[in-house]
């Protein structure tokens, strides 16, 4: 246990600390250096950029809490896989922010210290709904994505098309977590995590 727990310390300071290295090319990697943005959209758009790369953080710290008490194999394949696609995103983002001239937010390791409890809580209670957990995180993820879609500039190709391939991974996310057994979450649990997603939205593009 001593052990478990040293282990997820030392992967919460890697995730919080150290720029991971993706697996995968920017999905921007072939579209022209130049951008053509006003200094207001680029700051807005790291504004965008940080709230999903506190989402990323939110992400890593979900997996590892679902992970922490989950004894099927399958599952945990399936978490592993997805957790690494998501240390791409967390990539993408912090790199995207960085030309933008944003920073990350200061939030970022309560978040992580929040999405892991409640990560663990999930699994703990029952294997179908820490499927449907992930499963409705990666539905609220993608229509949040979406949304960023609908405001960021035309102009900003790059962080157009990082969020697009973002999305497309967490609706396969949310697809495999189904596939899996994922139990649909109660109605109130559903509009809690939106409620607490828009409080996270909110600050993490704040600070
Ligand atoms: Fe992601
Ligand atoms: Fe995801």
């Amino acid at each position: 246990m001593i052990d478990s727990i040293i282990n997820e310390i030392d992967k919460a300071l890697k995730v919080l600390t150290v720029s991971p290295y993706p697996q995968r090319s920017r999905p921007d990697i072939n579209l022209k250096k130049s951008d053509t943005l006003t200094p207001q959209e680029k700051k807005n758009h790291s504004k965008y950029m940080r709230v999903n790369h506190s989402g990323e953080i939110c992400a890593q710290a979900l997996y590892r809490g679902q992970l922490f008490f989950n004894k099927n194999k399958k599952i945990e394949e399936k978490l592993e896989e997805a957790a690494t696609e998501e240390l791409d995103h967390l990539a993408w983002c912090q790199s995207r922010i960085k030309e933008l001239g944003g920073r990350t937010s200061v939030l970022n390791p309560f978040l992580y210290l929040g999405s892991f409890a409640v990560g663990s809580i999930a699994s703990i209670i029952d294997e179908k709904y820490n499927l449907g957990f992930l499963s409705e995180t990666e539905k609220q993820v993608s229509s949040h994505l979406e949304n960023h879609l609908n405001i960021i500039s035309p102009r900003d190709k790059r962080t157009i098309a990082i969020i697009k391939q973002m999305k497309k991974d967490e609706e396969s996310h949310e697809a495999s977590a189904k596939l899996m057994g994922a139990k649909e979450l109660p109605s109130f649990i559903q509009k809690t995590m939106k409620f607490t997603s828009k409080i996270m939205t909110a600050s993490t593009y704040k600070i």
